[in-house]
C-alpha cells in the first residue's frame, strides 16, 4: 500500500485554502492509503511564536483536523515535534542541499520580499525540513495545494541525491497529489492572489468563522463596477469570486451567475450573498464539531499520544536504516 504524508503549519486557524487544497483530500485518502497527517510546529518556529501561542496553535490545528473528519483509527495524526527523528533526517539532508537551489525557491524569495527583517536560516532550509517530513515515512503521495508543488520537486531532488550519493535506491519519489489530478489554488477575497494566513485581514475565510463573519467578509470582498460588454473576460478580482463559487456552490448556481455576468445583468450584491450562504453550508459540519472536540481534552491527549507512538515507529525504522547507509556504526 502506498504511503501518504502531509502537514499544515501551525501558525493559526485553518482557512478554506487549507481545507480545499489539503484537508479534504486527507479525509478521502485515509480510506485508501497508509496515511500520516501531522501538525508542522517545527516549521512554525520561523515566525517566532511565544511558547503559549505555539501550543494553542498546535491544539487548534489538531482540533480542526479531527473536526474535518480525519479519523485517528484510520490515519496517523501527530505533532511534528513529537517525532525528533525528523530533525535528524533534516540534518543529514541539509549536508547535501545547496545554497543556490535553496535561495532560488519561490517561497523563500517571497518571504525575503515580504519579511526582509526576518530572513532566518530556518526559512532558507524550510524545503529541506519538508523533505525530511515526507522521506521519513518513505511516502510517495503528498496531498497539498498548488503552492507546494515546487517544494515537492525539491523533496524529490534531495531524496534522489541521497540515493545517488550512497548508491542505494532507498527513498522513493514523492509527488503532490489531488483527487482531481489538478492541484488546487483557492483564491482570497482581496482581489489578488491566493487565500493565505499572512495576506491580511479579510482575505481569508476560516473554518472557525461564524456565519455572520463569513457574510461580512464576503460582502466586503473586492469586486468592480460590473461588466459593460457582453461576454467580456472577467478581471482577476471577479474571476477569484467565481473560482470560489465553483468550489463551494452547486454547478447550476455557478452557471446561473456566469450567465448573468455574460449578459451584463449580474448584481454583485446577490452574487456575493449566494457565495456567502454556500460557504456557510459547505463549512457547517466542520464548524459544528469544533467546539465539542475542543472541549474534550482527554480525547485530544489520547489522539496525540497514540499518533506519536505510531509515527515514531515508522520514523525510527527509517532513521536506523539511514544511519547504517551513511556509515554510522557502533563500536
Ligand atoms: P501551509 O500551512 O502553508 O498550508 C497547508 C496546506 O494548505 C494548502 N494551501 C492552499 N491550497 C490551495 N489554495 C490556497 N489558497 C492554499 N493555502 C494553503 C497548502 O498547499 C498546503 O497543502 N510547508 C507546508 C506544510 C508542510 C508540509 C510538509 C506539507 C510541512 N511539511 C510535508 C506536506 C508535506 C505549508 O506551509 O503549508
Amino acid at each position: 500500500m502506498e504511503t501518504v504524508v502531509s502537514g499544515i503549519r501551525s501558525t493559526g486557524k485553518l482557512h478554506l485554502g487549507n481545507y480545499y487544497g489539503a484537508v479534504k483530500n486527507f479525509v478521502k485518502m485515509q480510506d485508501e492509503y497508509k496515511c500520516f497527517f501531522f501538525i508542522a510546529d517545527y516549521h512554525s518556529l520561523t515566525t517566532h511564536p511565544t511558547p503559549a501561542n505555539l501550543h494553542d496553535n498546535v491544539r487548534s490545528v489538531l482540533v480542526e483536523y479531527l473536526a474535518a473528519g480525519i479519523d485517528p483509527e484510520k490515519a496517523t495524526i501527530y505533532v511534528q515535534s513529537d517525532v525528533p527523528e525528523v530533525v535528524e533526517l533534516y540534518l543529514y539532508l541539509n549536508m547535501n542541499a545547496y545554497m543556490g537551489e535553496l535561495e532560488r525557491s519561490t517561497s523563500f524569495k517571497d518571504k525575503v520580499r515580504s519579511h526582509p527583517d526576518n530572513v532566518n536560516a530556518g526559512l532558507l532550509t524550510y524545503p529541506v525540513l519538508m523533505a525530511a517530513d515526507i522521506l521519513i515515512h518513505k511516502a510517495t503521495k503528498v496531498p497539498v495545494g498548488k503552492d507546494q508543488e515546487q517544494h515537492l520537486e525539491m523533496s524529490r531532488t534531495f531524496g534522489n541525491r541521497f540515493n545517488r550519493m550512497y548508491g542505494h535506491e532507498f527513498f522513493p519519489e514523492p509527488y503532490a497529489f489531488n483527487f482531481t489530478d489538478k492541484l488546487v489554488k483557492v483564491p482570497g477575497l482581496d482581489g489578488k492572489g491566493k487565500m493565505g494566513k499572512s495576506e491580511g485581514e479579510g482575505n481569508a475565510v476560516y473554518l472557525r468563522d461564524t456565519p455572520e463573519i463569513i457574510r461580512k467578509k464576503v460582502m466586503k470582498a473586492v469586486s468592480d463596477g460590473g461588466p459593460s460588454e457582453e461576454n467580456q473576460p472577467k478581471p482577476e478580482a471577479i474571476q477569484n469570486l467565481f473560482d470560489l463559487m465553483k468550489i463551494v456552490s452547486a454547478e447550476d448556481t455557478y452557471a446561473h451567475f456566469d450567465n448573468l455576468y455574460n449578459n451584463c445583468q449580474i448584481r454583485y450584491g446577490d452574487f456575493k450573498k449566494q457565495l456567502a450562504e454556500d460557504m456557510i453550508v459547505a463549512t457547517q459540519p466542520v464548524r459544528e464539531r469544533i467546539s465539542e472536540i475542543e472541549a474534550n481534552k482527554t480525547y485530544l491527549r489520547e489522539v496525540a499520544r497514540y499518533g506519536a507512538i505510531k509515527a515514531r515507529e515508522s520514523a525510527s525504522k527509517t532513521i536506523r536504516e539511514v544511519r547504517e547507509i551513511i556509515g554510522f556504526k557502533n563500536f
